[in-house]
């Protein structure tokens, strides 16, 4: 055989072994994540390790689960590669190494808990896209239950800490201003994960938040309350341009920093609703102040090279709510019918972030 003919059982394994696997996969991590078995272990476990050995009788007794569909569960999640048997122990097993931090540990850089949570969230929604596919129809993202979109915007801060990182290592001159104080203006904060990392890094400076969803903006204000942040941050659950129309550049400093991170394709991708955003963004931002844009750039169907194995996951999770992107030439198009002068990609190994000044 040709090293390039097509052989039946390598077809196989894509197909039977990737996918289906791949599929079993999202199911039980996300079944076992809603239980709470996997909050279980890792409380269990120590912070240096996760590697955590249990038996099948205290999951049964601590989580008061029926043994029945424990024992099929983890049948398949062993067989997914979640779990392996540890023989150091009768009947034991334990959180399989390498594999389990991935799932589990969102300071790991491959963490992928919340894309795997994602598409399980998909999963109960086949009828409507079944329709939609049909009509063209739309969900609305704020159908989605509460445990749906704070899943969701969990894994957007876990993308907006490398936006952090690129902005701080590459935008000299701001990052100096956040330091020392300044004020920045997260338009979309949901739920306040990735605002929470930014006064982190930047404890000086002032913040303040916004989104349409106003259980994001209670859950925020509940993580402000906590950190005793009432004086630096202030949140408010209100439209861009409703916050713009009310703002009094009389009383009030314009900002140094306006950032949208993984927010730009939920916006309505019709009419001019997206200029009018960057034309409030313009406005409200110093003269030599900078929009940061945290958004994945998706390349199209026939320049495959081009695009990563996430971004098109981050296509088809969304496709369903409406979610319009952009790749790289489409975004500087789009720049070009707003009052902005200046767009720079800049990439930091494999991530990327838009730096767009007047
Ligand atoms: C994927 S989340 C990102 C949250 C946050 N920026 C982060 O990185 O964690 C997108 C958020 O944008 C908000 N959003 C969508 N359209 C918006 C709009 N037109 N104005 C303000 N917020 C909007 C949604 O309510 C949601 O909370």
């Amino acid at each position: 055989m040709s090293e390039n003919e097509i052989s039946f059982s390598d077809q196989l394994k894509k197909i039977a072994v990737k996918s289906l696997l791949g599929f079993q996969t999202v199911l039980v991590f996300g079944l076992g994540r809603r239980l709470g078995i996997f909050d279980y272990l890792q409380e269990k476990g120590s912070e240096e390790t996760l590697e955590v050995s249990f038996t099948i009788d205290e999951i049964v007794q601590e989580m008061n689960l029926d043994p029945t569909y424990l024992d099929s569960w983890l049948h398949m999640a062993i067989t997914c590669g979640l779990f392996e048997l540890d023989d150091s122990c009768e009947r034991c097993l334990k959180t399989a190494p390498y594999i389990y931090p991935l799932l589990v540990d969102r300071n790991n850089i491959f963490y992928m808990g919340d894309i795997l949570g994602g598409f399980y969230y998909m999963a109960p929604y086949q009828s409507e896209f079944l329709e939609n596919f049909k009509t063209g129809k739309r969900m609305d993202y704020f159908d989605l239950p509460y445990e749906v979109r704070i899943d969701v915007t969990k894994m957007s801060a876990i993308l907006g800490k490398r936006v952090i990182e690129i902005f701080s290592n590459s935008c000299e001159e701001s990052d100096k201003i956040l330091q020392e104080g300044g004020f920045l203006l997260e338009i979309g904060c949901g739920y306040g994960f990735n605002l929470k990392n930014w006064v982190e890094k930047y404890p000086q400076a002032h913040f303040v938040g916004i989104d349409i969803d106003n259980q994001a903006i209670d859950h925020t204000k509940s993580l402000i309350a906590e950190h005793n942040w009432q004086e630096q941050v202030k949140v408010e659950n209100i439209e861009l341009n409703e916050y713009f129309q009310h703002y009094d550049f009389r009383k009030e400093l314009r900002f140094d920093v306006v950032l949208l991170n993984q927010v730009l394709h939920e916006m309505e991708p019709k009419g001019n609703y997206r200029q009018l955003v960057f034309n409030d963004i313009y406005s409200l931002l110093k003269d030599e102040g900078i929009l940061i844009v945290g958004e994945t750039m998706i390349p199209g169907i026939f320049a495959p090279d081009q695009a990563r194995y996430f971004e098109i996951m981050h296509k088809w999770f969304e496709v369903g709510i409406g979610s319009h992107f952009y790749d790289k030439d489409t975004f500087m198009e789009f720049i070009k019918t707003t009052p902005f002068k200046n767009a720079e990609l800049i990439f930091d190994d494999r991530d990327y972030i838009w730096v767009i000044s007047k």
